[in-house]
């Protein structure tokens, strides 16, 4: 295997208070993600960070498979936020903030308009003309007495890994963009730059962070399809509110009830087609 992660490496230039503080290494794993959740639920310590080389199960969102060979980043955090319930979505737009952020320090050429983020969080940039998504994040939680319990957000960044045919349209890696890219070099920028933004985001919320996630986006302004689990609607993406909500402006002919509000304000959901 070309170039291991060395968590001795990591550890000794990590520039972190919490994430990462604790890592667990493997050659090969069904999915980060089920192994943090178990460690979570035992109560392992807030920025335990679960890493492996490669997931024979990798998770994606919406219960589908997340294809991770060897070359990417796949890892997991645990996280313990003293924050309600309601706003761990905007974990998730925080996240991809930073990894967005991690990229255009990294990995030049690509500048801040090549990078973009296809809300509420997949991270996508731009090859000849073209965006594709590089980066997935899941996030899950257990709420226990009115907080979480805990929050394990996954992440998936395609990096040095092929990408299989049937995806090549829609994901790209970025080693694409012309050169072998450093794995332990993208790990050490994210970790500290999602941290600052995670413990300030414990105080202040997604309010400071609106703007910035606002001229990352890929689709306001655009026409855009979104099943938002309950329903399928299309609807012009009017804004994305100081909260990291879609606020979707929908066809006259969505509007069956016209009682029914012409706005609607979306908290999350998965953007299919994307126009305009
Ligand atoms: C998505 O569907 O866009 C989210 C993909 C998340 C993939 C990451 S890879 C590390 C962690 N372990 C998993 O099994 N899934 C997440």
């Amino acid at each position: 295997m070309r170039n291991r992660l060395s968590v001795e490496r990591i550890k000794e230039r990590l520039k972190t208070k919490v994430l990462g503080k604790e890592i667990i290494y493997f050659k090969e794993i069904r999915s980060t993600q089920t192994e943090a959740k178990k460690l979570a639920k035992q109560g392992s310590p807030e920025g335990t960070m679960v890493i492996a080389e490669k997931q024979k199960k990798g998770k994606g969102r919406l219960e589908r498979r997340w294809y991770s060979p060897e070359g990417g980043l796949w890892f997991s955090l645990i996280l313990r936020p003293k924050i309600a319930p309601s706003f761990v979505y905007q974990l998730t737009l925080l996240t991809s903030l930073a990894i967005a952020e991690t990229i255009g320090r990294t990995t030049p050429p690509l500048k801040f308009e090549d990078i973009k983020i296809k809300w509420p969080n997949d991270v996508l940039i731009r090859k000849d003309e073209k965006f594709k998504k590089v980066c997935g994040i899941l996030t899950e939680t257990s709420v226990s007495k009115g907080y979480p319990e805990w929050v394990v957000t996954g992440i998936g960044i395609n990096i040095n890994n092929p990408i299989p045919k049937s995806l090549e349209d829609k994901a790209i890696s970025l080693a694409e963009i012309g050169k072998y890219i450093d794995r332990e070099k993208i790990l050490l920028t994210l970790l500290p730059v999602l941290e600052k933004k995670y413990l300030s985001f414990q105080k202040q919320g997604f309010e400071p962070f609106s703007d910035d996630y606002r001229q990352r986006s890929f689709i306001l302004g655009k026409q855009v399809s979104i099943n938002t689990g309950s329903e399928k609607i299309n609807g012009f993406v009017k804004d994305i509110d100081f909260e990291g909500k879609l606020i979707l402006q929908l066809r006259d002919s969505e509007i069956g009830d016209p009682a029914k509000a012409v706005i609607r304000k979306i908290a999350t959901g998965e953007i299919g087609k994307v126009a305009g």
